[in-house]
């Protein structure tokens, strides 16, 4: 079902700017528009200052003018699939919170996991909402 995203996902691996982790990741984010949005990791001297590959194919989404996504492919340089990090789980839900993050890998080939599942009781816009009603 997703295996055209996944194949975006290795293409943009491809591209990943990685030379302190030599860890390779690509993205492939499919819009509900039909647009797919690419992302590679681009590392930095300065490490935090690191972007992961979901939140560049994100950002390039939302620049474009996207705003509803389906899912999102992951394809990294291990032998098993990638799960997405704690901070890209949080800019994912606030955009996709029903849709899908597919994994792949050689060894494991293609896993499907709701991004709900990823990040259960996630910080939503309308978690601030609840705030300002009781305070
Ligand atoms: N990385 C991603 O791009 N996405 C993930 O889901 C996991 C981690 C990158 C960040 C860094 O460049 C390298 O992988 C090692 O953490």
């Amino acid at each position: 079902m997703y295996e055209s995203l996944v194949e975006e996902a290795k293409k943009a691996r491809n591209m990943a700017y990685c030379p302190y982790s030599h860890f390779a990741v690509g993205a492939a984010l499919l819009a509900k528009d039909g647009r797919i949005f690419t992302g590679c990791n681009i590392e930095n001297a300065s490490y935090g200052a690191t972007i992961c590959a979901e939140r560049v194919a994100l950002g390039k989404a939302i620049s474009e003018g996207a705003r509803a996504f389906v899912a999102i492919a992951i394809v990294s340089s291990a032998e098993e699939n990638t799960p997405p990090c704690g901070i890209c789980r949080q800019v994912l839900v606030e955009w996709m919170p029903e849709g899908d993050v597919v994994l792949w890998s050689k060894k494991a080939g293609i896993q499907v996991e709701p991004m709900a599942a990823l990040l259960p009781g996630a910080f939503l816009r309308a978690s601030m909402k609840e705030q300002t009603k009781e305070g």
